[in-house]
């Protein structure tokens, strides 16, 4: 079964064509993030603008690049929520009209359980992951149970799969996305948007002067020790910004170099912690046979790093499965996975864009 994906969540257009959930067949993305990252934060209405401009060409492009004709395409996947409201409308709106014109069954996708799905994904024979994490990424397919980890730009979720569809939330964050820390604190740092990848860098920098990450303990871990799967990221920005302050330039009003690169990996790692730490207390508690990884703040390499150190020191008999960065971060290819797994067509005149849906639902 070949499903074109169409995925409009947020800042990205994306279009990809995958066979039988796995096999990525084409993969074609274009981003209005050099925008955003003038303005310090994606603007709505500039996202959707840039993606009515550049959904038809992309979803073009994607069909083109695997060489297949409209007539193979067995289904349509697209995005229905959460995300915002007016980029989530060009991709339904565009999925709709294809799916009447086309005559093709349309399958409304859940972008949080999307991310999970990039778990499922392999190169197909006309497109090729750019430099695969050989020593995470797992080619077989996750076993069940599984538990999944999603953090994203707008949630941080921990659920357990027993089987497709058949979830159950554990924990998540009360406040900020693990996502949204590294965005905010990037800020008071002075970094560009998005923040994940610019405070990575940063934090390369320090951990190139100094190998130790035990000795990072600058920010606090809230509700570490808490006996329950959820996470609190707003007291990470409060204690950023103090200590921004307290060590910019008096007269310059400005961090060095260096301050910005310890801060960075400072917080970097009490974010990596807390995400890991109760990860891993869920794993020992629920016993399951996978751990997946999935959304942006997956890509981290610190991240994937912690946990399979994590997994190996404490013996933990589980495969821990991370897409390669670029299937981490926003596409269509894990929507065209998701949609092959959970198939639920819907007739076209009744899709909706729900830019409120959780990972469970409505
Ligand atoms: O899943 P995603 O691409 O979009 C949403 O659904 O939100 O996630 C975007 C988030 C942003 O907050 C971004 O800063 C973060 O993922 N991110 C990272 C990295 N790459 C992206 N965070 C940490 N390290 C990275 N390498
Ligand atoms: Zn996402």
């Amino acid at each position: 079964m070949v499903i074109l994906g169409i995925e409009t969540s947020c800042d990205e257009t994306a279009a990809s064509v995958v066979e039988d959930g796995r096999k990525v067949l084409s993969h074609v993305l274009a981003s209005s993030a050099d925008m955003h990252a003038k303005t310090g934060g994606i603007i709505p209405e500039v996202a959707a603008r840039e993606q009515v401009k550049a959904i038809l060409p992309v979803i073009n492009e994607a069909i083109e690049n695997c060489k297949l004709k409209i007539e193979n395409l067995d289904a349509i996947a697209v995005t229905a929520g959460p995300g915002l409201i007016g980029s989530l409308l060009v991709g339904v709106e565009t999925a709709r009209t294809l799916a009447y014109v086309w005559n093709k069954p349309i399958v409304p996708v859940n972008h949080l359980v999307g991310h999970i799905y990039a778990n499922w994904l392999v190169a197909g024979s006309t497109w090729h992951v750019e430099k695969p994490q050989a020593t995470s990424y797992k080619p077989h397919a996750p076993e069940f149970p599984a538990l999944a980890l999603v953090v994203s730009g707008g949630h941080t979720d921990l659920v357990l799969m027993t089987a497709h569809g058949k979830m159950k939330w554990i924990g998540g964050t009360r406040d900020d996305a693990a996502g949204e820390a590294f965005d905010k604190t990037a800020r008071l740092l002075g970094l560009p948007y998005p923040g994940g990848p610019a405070i990575a860098a940063e934090a390369a920098k320090f951990e190139a002067r100094n190998s130790k990450h035990e000795k990072l303990h600058m920010f606090p871990r809230p509700m570490m020790d808490e006996k329950n799967f959820d996470w609190s990221f707003s007291g990470l920005k409060t204690a950023v910004l103090r200590e921004t302050e307290k060590l910019k330039n008096k007269k310059t009003k400005k961090l060095s170099g260096e301050e910005i690169s310890c801060l960075a990996a400072e917080i970097q790692e009490a974010i990596v912690d807390v995400l890991v730490t109760k990860t891993i207390r869920a794993v020992k508690k629920f016993k399951p046979q996978s751990l997946l990884l999935g959304g942006g703040v997956a890509a981290n390499q610190r991240l994937c790093e912690e946990f399979k150190l994590k997994i190996e020191n404490l013996k933990l008999k589980i495969n821990l499965h991370v897409p390669p960065p670029l299937l981490c971060t926003d596409n269509a290819s894990y929507i065209a996975a998701a949609a092959y797994y959970n198939y639920k067509p819907v007739d076209w005149r009744k899709i909706t864009v729900k830019p409120e849906l959780t990972i469970m639902g409505e």
